[in-house]
């Protein structure tokens, strides 16, 4: 299978966690390089529902190594218990999971912080997950943060703790918020560091051993492009690079080694949290949360939803050099008599084949659209290509053609075998 990067092409929650358990199947290691539990992916199996947080998807197959890398954000207690749910549902965790010792943690006072400031933004918030994800990333970067390396040492852990309950003690106070126990985060890490600690190593030597051996590794991309910090809708975004590159950073796998970049996106468009979506459409959102799709894996908020849009996919691919298309929920699509695709947006007497990088004018974009048939046909039973109608194998190639990437994947229903390889 060579060594992947999977990326999520438009706001996150394209069904990458789906299809990394498709392609783990070939696999021999999968790791996850950014974000934290603000990610949600949602795997069927044999009608059994598993949403993976800070675990990668892979951990669903059997001997599969699965690497929480350097780059990710990592709420401890949280992890835990993902730990436990995954164990309580049979899965094999011994012996499969590490956990990079220089991935920075999440904490209590990050939480809080960045519930605070979504507070105090009020109408121009981003509608975070509230995981306390900006903040701990914000630690990183200013290099006072703490990393999984401190929690595993519970001396110099009790002492970093000390101080930065403290501190943030201090600014929450500013915030009127509660202060934080040091006593009761301090049990709850150290507990949770206990649990923790036999899956901790140096995750960089881990897979460049696996590179050296040969092996398979697919890089489990969170969120999407556009809600990477330098490449998405700033300041709407979440805090880490979800794009190609940033999967290289965040595990340590150089960049030559890379062979393939592989980019999902959903038949249509959905995003969760404030910010601007060019082509959010009433009537397809009423549809599919009428449906019961579309609400969020990890919050449970309704996702916005809209029309695919050509003009945001095609810059995706640009930057994270996606070579190969996985589609997925073309099912959504199968009842409607009419299918939009924008394929250029319009602002102000000016016509955009690019994302334009000003969000106020991205926000006043309105969208340019084609239009398809619908193909009004249930496709989750398709199986191979020449299965799928006519009309929804046309829209895909449009799809592709207008993203200017190869389609090989598409999907059809939640479960593994509802996958299509084109
Ligand atoms: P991720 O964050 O990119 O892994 O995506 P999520 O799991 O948050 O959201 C994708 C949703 O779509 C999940 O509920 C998946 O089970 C579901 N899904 C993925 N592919 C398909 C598909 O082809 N058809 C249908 N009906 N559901 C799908
Ligand atoms: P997966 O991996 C969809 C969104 C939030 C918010 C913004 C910032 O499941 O695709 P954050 O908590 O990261 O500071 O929130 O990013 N967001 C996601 N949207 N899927 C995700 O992950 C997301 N992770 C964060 O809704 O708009
Ligand atoms: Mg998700």
């Amino acid at each position: 299978m060579a060594n992947t990067i999977l990326v999520g092409a438009q706001w996150g929650d394209e069904g990458k966690g789906k299809i990394i358990d498709v392609l783990t199947e070939r696999a021999d290691v999968v790791v996850r390089s950014q974000g934290g539990n603000n990610a949600g992916h949602t795997v069927f199996i044999k009608g059994q529902k598993y949403v993976l947080h800070l675990v990668p998807s892979g951990i669903l197959r059997k001997r599969k190594v699965c690497v929480i890398g350097n780059g990710v954000v990592v709420d401890p207690v949280s992890l835990v218990e993902e730990i436990k749910g995954l164990r309580k549902l049979g899965v094999h965790i011994d012996g499969n999971l590490f956990l990079s010792e220089t991935a920075h943690l999440v904490f209590p006072y990050h939480r809080e912080l960045d519930a605070q400031r979504e507070t105090l933004k009020g109408k121009h918030k981003i509608g975070t997950t509230k995981r306390g994800i900006g903040p701990a990333y914000g630690d990183k970067a200013a290099r006072t943060g703490m990393r999984v390396i401190d929690l595993i040492q519970p001396e110099r852990f009790k002492a970093r703790l000390q101080e930065k309950i403290k501190e943030n003690n201090e600014i929450l106070k500013a915030f009127g918020a509660k202060p934080l126990s040091f006593s009761r985060v301090h049990e709850e890490y150290r507990t949770a560091g206990d649990y923790l600690k036999p899956f901790v190593t140096n995750t960089v030597t881990l897979l460049h051993k696996a590179l050296r051996r040969g092996d398979n590794i697919l890089l489990e991309g969170a969120q999407g492009t556009f809600l990477d910090i330098d490449h998405g809708t700033y300041p709407f975004v979440t805090s880490s690079n979800t794009t190609a590159g940033g999967a290289c950073t965040g595990s340590g796998i150089p960049p030559h080694r890379v062979d393939r970049v592989v980019g999902v996106m959903k038949a249509y468009t959905t995003r969760v949290g404030e910010g601007p979506l060019p082509t959010e459409n009433a009537e397809i959102a009423d549809m599919l949360h009428a449906m019961g799709r579309e609400f969020g894996a990890t919050t449970g908020r309704a996702r916005r939803c809209g029309w695919f849009d050509s003009v945001a996919t095609r810059h995706a691919c640009m930057v994270n050099g996606i070579d190969d298309l996985a589609i997925t929920n073309i099912d959504g699509l199968d009842t409607l008599d009419t299918i939009k695709v924008c394929v250029g947006y319009r602002q102000g007497g000016r016509t955009y084949d690019f994302v334009p990088n000003d969000i106020e004018v991205l926000s006043a974009c309105e969208p340019v659209y084609a239009e398809f048939p619908g193909w009004h046909t249930p496709t989750d039973k398709a199986r191979k290509w020449k299965d799928l109608p006519v009309r929804a194998r046309n829209y895909l190639k449009a799809l592709a053609e207008l993203t200017a990437a190869n389609l090989a994947i598409a999907s059809v229903g939640p479960g593994r075998e509802q996958t299509i390889f084109v």
